[in-house]
């Protein structure tokens, strides 16, 4: 099974950026983490990585029957972008939101999420663990169609 893994704006500044919301991990960290538990549980997980709305789209646009899942932090775009929303939308590819602080108890305009209009399923508010979760339910759930 092949996984997408999606980063958006300012996740390359884990470990630096508001460690009291985010935590101390870098963003190198959490690949390591990501790739370690995708090894532990038998998946293959492509991990990006952009500040540029739309490079994600064309990340997203790219995986068209390439990939069979994809985990996606939007980041601030999670906001603001009916165009990363419309690209999960066109490729149809089984998909998972993640944010890594509980944007639930955080401002006013945190409290929309236009992936979540598409996601299955939203991890929020798990610290970095929310990557790992939302690998395992694609993977329990998509596992036995896989690409590669
Ligand atoms: C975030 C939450 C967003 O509101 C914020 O803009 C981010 C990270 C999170 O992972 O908690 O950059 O998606």
């Amino acid at each position: 099974m092949k996984l997408l893994i999606i980063n958006g704006p300012n996740l390359n500044m884990l470990g630096v950026r508001e460690p009291d919301v985010y935590g101390r991990e870098t963003y190198a960290d959490l690949v390591a983490k990501i790739n370690s538990h995708a090894e532990k549980i038998g998946v293959r997980a492509v991990i990006t990585q952009s500040n540029h709305e739309g490079e994600i789209v064309d990340t997203i646009q790219r995986a068209y029957g390439l990939y069979d899942g994809i985990v996606i932090n939007p980041a601030a775009y999670t906001h603001t972008s009916v165009a990363i929303l419309d690209a999960l939308k066109a490729v149809n590819i089984p998909a998972c939101e993640v944010h890594i602080s509980d944007v639930s108890k955080r401002e006013a305009f945190r409290q929309i999420s236009y992936v979540s209009y598409y996601c299955e399923k939203s991890f929020i508010g798990l610290g970095t663990d929310g990557y790992l979760r939302a690998m395992d339910y694609l993977a329990e759930k998509y596992g036995g169609e896989t690409k590669l």
